[in-house]
């Protein structure tokens, strides 16, 4: 498939990320498109000097599949005390690195991961750098057992809410057997509050509100610059 103007961003971000993975250390890594040309950006550098990671820890089957094939040992979370650095994608990030993840339907493992971590590093081309959060449905992981309760809640809360379905039309099904209700709330105005009555709501699991958690943001603009920011 032919790479688009997009794609060669997302790996500028991915190549400058893999510079920045240090030897000897416990690797975080994400899922995505934009993490799958981290992986293949690992695995170069990997061949050329040997980074002897500790572990590696990843947020999705996709992920641990390609990490394999590259020759990756990959560990499950649990099996480790503290990542070094998380490496991941995000659908859209603002000026505080306040991000919109989940995108791929793995919020809920990415967070656990992330803050988990002692940095985490997101990559992303220039069009998901916003100003506030928008342009992007926020996906809420719900339970299946008292999701339509939730899905009334979100709707008399005025939230938008619509059922994340699969390529064959049914409701998609998360790596833990549960729903995403993607929310259409856009902009999204005071993410902090937001997050908080998510964080409340019995039967959500986890949502894709990723606040104070991303240390750096690696940003590939069209114009050639790769932008860091703290
Ligand atoms: C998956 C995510 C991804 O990081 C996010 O969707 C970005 O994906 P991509 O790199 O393919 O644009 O949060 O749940």
């Amino acid at each position: 498939m032919q790479k688009t103007k997009q794609d060669e961003l997302k790996q500028e971000a991915a190549k400058k990320a893999a510079l920045m993975v240090e030897p000897n250390s416990v690797l975080g890594v994400g899922t995505g498109s934009t993490v799958a040309f981290f992986i293949d950006e690992l695995a170069k550098i990997n061949r050329e000097k040997a980074l002897n990671l500790k572990a590696i820890v990843t947020t999705s089957n996709r992920s641990r599949a390609q990490l394999e094939k590259q020759g990756f040992k990959v560990n499950e979370l649990s099996e480790v005390d503290q990542i070094d650095l998380t490496v991941d994608g995000a659908d859209r990030v603002d000026l505080n690195l306040n991000g919109i993840k989940g995108g791929g339907g793995a919020l809920t493992l990415e967070k656990n991961v992330a803050v988990n971590s002692k940095k985490n590093i997101w990559i992303v081309d220039e069009t998901k750098f916003v100003d506030r959060l928008k342009g992007f449905a926020l996906p809420v992981e719900v339970l299946p057992i008292s999701c339509e309760q939730n899905f009334r809640t979100f709707s008399q809360e005025g939230l938008l809410p619509k059922y994340r379905l699969d390529d064959n039309g049914k409701r998609y099904i998360t790596h833990y057997g549960n729903f995403i209700i993607d929310l259409h709330v856009d902009p999204i105005p005071f993410p902090n509050v937001l997050a908080h009555y998510l964080d409340s709501v019995v039967g959500v699991v986890e949502h894709g509100l990723f606040l104070n958690i991303c240390n750096e943001v690696i940003i590939a603009h069209s114009d050639g610059k790769i932008e860091i920011r703290k």
